[in-house]
């Protein structure tokens, strides 16, 4: 697969309810830029093989079901094979199932050339973990946009209330503590901020001050005027 390295490419790692994905979606607005939620692959990925049966300790299974996925992304929702999953793979089990099957070396190695294929004219925002370490190291922009553990908890609270779904804050805290360990220490492609990633701490900030930042980074490094 040819990508054009010379298309921009701005990532925003960060943990499990950093804010990422709002702040990748307004900013790739900003700029008129595509969107890659990553983390929307690995949710794929454990909800088919879920689906299929597959054992979850099974890498050889999972690398072969993140390859055959087909999924559709329109502007806001999912869709495989014409079913609209955009709320399920939102679901906090399946964000565990697909935290807990990350760590696989073949299963991330059958996504990666998906999520460069993103890489199209005139630019892209990627958010996820390894987003400026592994799958765009060449990023000229590399974002890792961190919140401490009671923002976070109380955003996803709040998310979670606001869809009607019942929630417990105490759990999500937990759950939040709990997901962020595992990706962060895990030996393949751990969460973690690129050398050249500028980190942007979000706990007491809204989400358009932090998309105002990262478009001020953007135009101080010449990505955009
Ligand atoms: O970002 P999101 O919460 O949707 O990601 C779900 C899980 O997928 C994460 O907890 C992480 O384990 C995994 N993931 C990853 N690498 C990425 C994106 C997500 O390992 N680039």
């Amino acid at each position: 697969m040819t990508i054009d390295s010379t298309i921009p490419v701005l990532t925003i790692d960060g943990p499990t309810a950093s804010g990422k994905g709002s702040v990748a979606d307004g900013v790739a607005e900003a700029l008129g830029f595509h969107v890659l939620d990553s983390g929307a692959l690995y949710r794929l990925t454990a909800l088919d093989a879920e689906r299929l049966g597959i054992d979850l300790n099974d890498e050889v299974e999972l690398a072969a079901c993140a390859l055959a996925l087909d999924p559709t992304f329109t502007a806001s929702r999912i869709f495989m094979d014409a079913r609209d999953v955009t709320d399920e793979i939102r679901a906090e089990r399946i964000g565990n199932l697909a935290s807990a099957i990350a760590p696989f070396p073949a299963l991330r190695g059958a996504l990666l050339d998906r999520q460069r294929a993103f890489r199209r004219a005139p630019g892209l925002v990627a958010d996820g973990r390894d987003m400026g370490t592994i799958v765009f190291p060449d990023a000229p922009l590399k974002v890792f946009l961190v919140a401490d553990v009671d923002a976070r908890a109380e955003r996803r609270y709040r998310q979670l209330i606001e869809r009607g779904t019942p929630a417990d804050l105490d759990l999500i805290r937990q759950d939040l503590h709990a997901r962020d360990s595992r990706d962060a220490n895990r030996k393949v492609a751990p969460l973690a901020a690129a050398a050249d990633a500028v980190t942007i701490d979000s706990s007491t900030l809204g989400l358009e001050e932090v998309i105002a930042r990262v478009l001020d980074l953007a135009k101080a490094k010449g990505i955009v005027r």
